[in-house]
């Protein structure tokens, strides 16, 4: 049996994926379309693997999606395929609506129509995991308990209102067609291969240039982290004892403002790769005109996967982000491979 990954050669889906073969031999498809996003370097280190196979294409081509699911006998499709960066989409929305919403319905579609056909056994069996976000239930106020499962939806983005769209269908087709779904809602990750256009890495790589490490208004917006990897985990148990038809949140119990996140990355530098100047990379900490719609504060309530699946966090927020400091000082080549082309264009419009 097989799984099917979409999304494979993006941030998490890499780290997913990489993490699956660090605890099983079983196959797994890596769907990726090879957006500015999508990088095969990633995954590399699978080149050869006989239990890897990488496909370039799109969630929407139903026919390929189908032929794939079919061929390898596909027993679980974990989508983390989307347009994922805010600043992006509050630019150019096209692309958020095309994948987040319409691939996403184009999937659960070749999902169901396999699903369908499947034998009895291999149909109980089968499971669609959704990855999702904790930006679909809008912001918080500093006094408000964390969003839990079934808190509404208030999304105030374009890149969060496609998610939330998304996770409308992906429940509408569990209610409808009893298709066994699974919808995992997700706080701010960190950890390798982020592409240097999200907050951490940015300021991995402009701190390490000698440039402004841009912060948005007062940088006093609040964001829960969780280290990738803690993700993977929670991931894989939910597929393994997850209860189908449910949503689950996964956050670190991290919650930091912006500045102590460039603050604590800049301390962890000093330490780490002390500047010849003896000055500390917090002075490169620049506040920069903010992102409009900043939604103040994004909170997750764990709790409901840390009781019934006996998930918890691993890392700590300061572990976790000096694990990723080292992984970005060791692995200077990937990111210089990265901020080539495209990369600049999006740099100069987002920054000028
Ligand atoms: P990413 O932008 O790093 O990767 C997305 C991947 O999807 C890329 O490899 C891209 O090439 C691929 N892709 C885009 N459109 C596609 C299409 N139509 N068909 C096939 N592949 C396509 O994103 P990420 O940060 O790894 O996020 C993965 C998922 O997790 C997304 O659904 C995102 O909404 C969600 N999420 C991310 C975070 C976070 O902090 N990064 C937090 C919560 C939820
Ligand atoms: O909360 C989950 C979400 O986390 C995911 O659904 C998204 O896919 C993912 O991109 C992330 O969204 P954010 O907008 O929170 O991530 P980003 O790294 O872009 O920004 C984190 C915070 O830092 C946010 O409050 C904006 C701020 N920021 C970001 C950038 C890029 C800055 O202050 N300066 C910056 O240059």
């Amino acid at each position: 049996m097989t799984i099917l990954v979409t999304g494979a050669a993006g941030f998490i889906g890499s780290n997913f994926v990489l993490d699956w073969f660090s605890q099983s031999k079983e196959d797994v498809i890596s769907l990726d379309l090879l957006t500015y996003a999508g990088n095969l370097e990633n995954l590399s280190s699978l080149n050869g693997n006989p239990h890897h196979h990488f496909v370039q294409g799109n969630i929407s081509d139903r026919d390929l999606v189908l032929n794939l699911l079919k061929k390898y006998q596909v027993r679980a499709i974990v989508n983390f395929a989307a347009e994922s960066h805010v600043d992006r989409s509050i630019h150019e929305s096209k692309d958020f609506i095309e994948t987040n919403i319409v691939g996403t319905y184009n999937l659960l579609e070749s999902a169901r129509c396999y699903w369908n056909d499947l034998d009895k056994n291999l149909k109980q069996d089968f499971r669609f995991l959704h990855i999702s976000s904790d930006e679909v239930y809008g912001s918080l106020d500093l006094t408000d308990p964390p969003s839990n499962e079934s808190d509404p939806y208030k999304p105030n983005s374009s890149y969060s209102a496609s998610k939330a769209a998304s996770d409308h269908l992906v429940r509408a087709w569990f209610q409808t067609y009893k298709l066994p779904v699974f919808t995992v809602n997700s706080a701010n990750n960190y950890g390798p291969y982020q592409f240097p256009e999200k907050l951490i890495p940015l300021c991995i790589l402009n701190a390490l240039h000698g440039k402004p490490l841009p912060i948005y208004g007062n940088g006093q917006q609040i964001r829960d982290w969780l280290y990738v990897k803690d993700h993977s985990a929670a991931i894989r148990e939910i597929l393994k004892q997850g209860q189908i038809g449910e949503t689950y949140n996964v956050g670190g119990r991290n919650e930091k403002t912006n500045l102590a996140v460039a603050e604590t990355l800049c301390n962890i530098l000093d330490e780490l790769k002390p500047k010849s100047n003896g000055k500390s990379y917090r002075e490169q900490i620049t506040f920069v005109k903010d992102r409009p719609g900043h939604d103040r504060r994004y909170a997750i309530d764990a709790s409901k996967l840390e009781h019934e699946l006996n998930w918890s966090p691993q890392e700590t927020f300061e572990t976790g982000l000096r694990k990723t400091v080292l992984w970005y000082l060791e692995n200077v080549a990937w990111m210089d491979h990265v901020v080539t082309g495209e990369y600049q264009d999006w740099i100069q419009k987002q920054y000028p």
